[in-house]
């Protein structure tokens, strides 16, 4: 297994820093050295009965895209990918998942090209995994054991460490099978992608158990300081703004843009797992703080749920989302299907008129002319419509925080007020209390200011202000 970032390696919550750490990779002394891999995508040919009919079964996402997405999964912890197939299923094999005929075909294959890690973009149970490492005589591993190494990989602040390590025991806790020793040894160090590991499998399962159990104190813990942290940060007058939206559908780019930050944007699906959050000024002189969030994938494994909802707390709490969209992916409607589904789980809203969500469509600058106008058009009949960007070029960032401050400031209330020299402590409170948007200090020792107060806090600040003599 790719080695965990230790506490050593900064997993503390500061939210300045976090973004900087997104694009840390794993250190050149224990990255694996480039494993020849062969990625093995099965799709169903089943088929379903319609009435009187039979459809093909459906499938939202298309064998290629599939592949296409499993290549990128493999390539984000630098797999060396040097084939990747399409394999037609008509019935699952309890033994070994695939036929027997497909079987013998790709151990000729895994032993021609000599691969030594064969991915299978689907679930597999541990007899079909032992069965597989044997006749294929190499290391395999499913769709959820990549997933946890990417996940891994990337986990930086404490929670999402903890988190995927929880997970990580638990796919271990049904894998604790002793002839992945034999394989282990056969292969010899590296242990890359090894699962458990030597030392681990010699654990039984109470040992794990043990280990899971003092996981889930652990994350107990972090979360009451995390929740501290979110109500302190909460106390700042400043809205959350969380970008969501599909793996690599550009969103650590876009937040590049806004932030200015140097979060590193890599061709790679799940450069982000944990948040990371930046604080924003808006041309309008709003403060937001913005919030970067880990890609979604479809069919994400039941048992990593709750280690990628670790990464999507602030999202529920986001006073607005931008979903992020892949607008030149031929299946960017599949993607964002996908990613209001997982929404719908956290209990976000997501129809278009009462949500808190404003779509970005991204990578316009892929499109041709024609394409552009047709979303023009689509956008000008949308009740709640999208914007269009570049997060590349940064075409459209201009509109963009402008839709952000207008959705954000719709119920905001603009205030004029002068304020006398001798309230300087009232003026301190203005100042951490709104926004304030223009201070002039007037010959007379009083300062004149034009305030943005949120709705919520409107009658606070009245009633402070009147409290101390100002008329509003
Ligand atoms: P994950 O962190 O894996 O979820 O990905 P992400 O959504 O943060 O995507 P990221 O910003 O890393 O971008 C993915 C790839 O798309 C990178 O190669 C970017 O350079 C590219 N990209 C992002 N925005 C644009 C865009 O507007 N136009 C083009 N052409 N490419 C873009």
């Amino acid at each position: 297994m790719i080695s965990r970032p230790t506490k050593e390696d900064g997993d503390d919550e500061r939210p300045e820093g976090k973004g900087k750490r997104k694009g840390r990779r794993v250190p050149e002394e224990t990255r694996a050295p480039q494993t020849r891999t062969l990625v093995v995508v099965p799709v169903w040919k089943r088929q379903v009965r319609v009435g009187e009919k039979t459809k093909p079964f459906p499938q939202i996402h298309t064998p290629e895209n599939r592949l296409a997405e499993a290549v990128g999964l493999a390539h984000a912890i630098e797999l060396n990918v040097i084939d990747a197939v399409i394999v037609p299923l008509s019935e699952p094999r309890p033994s070994t998942l695939l036929g027997a005929g497909k079987v013998d075909e790709l151990k000729q294959t895994v032993a021609d090209l000599e691969i030594g890690l064969v991915v299978i973009d689907h679930i597999v149970t541990p007899v079909q995994q032992r069965n597989l490492e044997k006749a294929w005589n190499t290391k395999v591993v499913d769709r959820t054991g990549l997933i946890l190494e990417i996940f891994g990989a990337r986990a930086r602040t404490r929670e999402g460490v903890l988190q995927v390590e929880l997970a990580h025991l638990t796919y271990q806790k049904g894998r604790l099978v002793r002839a992945w020793t034999h394989l282990e040894r056969q292969r010899g160090g590296g242990g890359f992608l090894g699962g458990p590991g030597e030392a681990q499998i010699e654990l039984d399962r109470r040992m794990l158990q043990d280990r899971i159990d003092a996981i889930k104190r652990d994350l107990a813990d972090v979360k009451k300081t995390r929740d501290l942290h979110r109500k302190g940060r909460r106390k700042v007058p400043y809205p959350v703004v969380a970008i969501v939206g599909y793996t690599n559908a550009g969103k650590s780019t876009l937040f590049n843009k806004i932030t200015g930050a140097g979060v590193i944007a890599m061709d790679q699906v799940f450069a982000t797992l944990d948040p990371t959050m930046r604080e924003v000024k808006l041309p309008s002189a709003r403060r937001i703080i913005l919030s970067d969030t880990v890609g979604f994938i479809s069919d994400l494994p039941t048992m990593l749920v709750a280690a990628f909802r670790a990464t999507l707390e602030e999202v529920v709490e986001a006073d607005l989302i931008l979903h992020v969209r892949d607008i030149a992916h031929d299946e960017t409607e599949a993607q964002a299907h996908d990613v209001e589904k997982v929404l719908t789980d956290l209990g976000i809203d997501t129809l278009p008129v009462e949500s808190n969500i404003l779509e970005v469509w991204n990578k316009i600058d892929l499109l041709s002319d024609d394409r552009k106008t047709e979303l023009q058009h689509e956008i000008e009949r949308n009740g709640r419509p999208p914007v269009l960007v570049s997060a590349a070029t940064g075409e459209g960032m201009a509109s963009l925080l402008e839709a952000i401050d207008a959705r954000l400031g719709s119920s905001d209330q603009i205030l004029d007020v002068i304020i006398p020299g001798s309230s300087g402590a009232l003026l301190n409170w203005l100042h951490e209390t709104c926004d304030v948007l223009a201070r002039e200090e007037r010959k007379d020792g009083s300062v004149e200011l034009r305030l943005r107060i949120p709705s919520e806090k409107k009658n606070r600040v009245v009633g402070q202000l009147r409290k101390n003599g100002i008329s509003v």
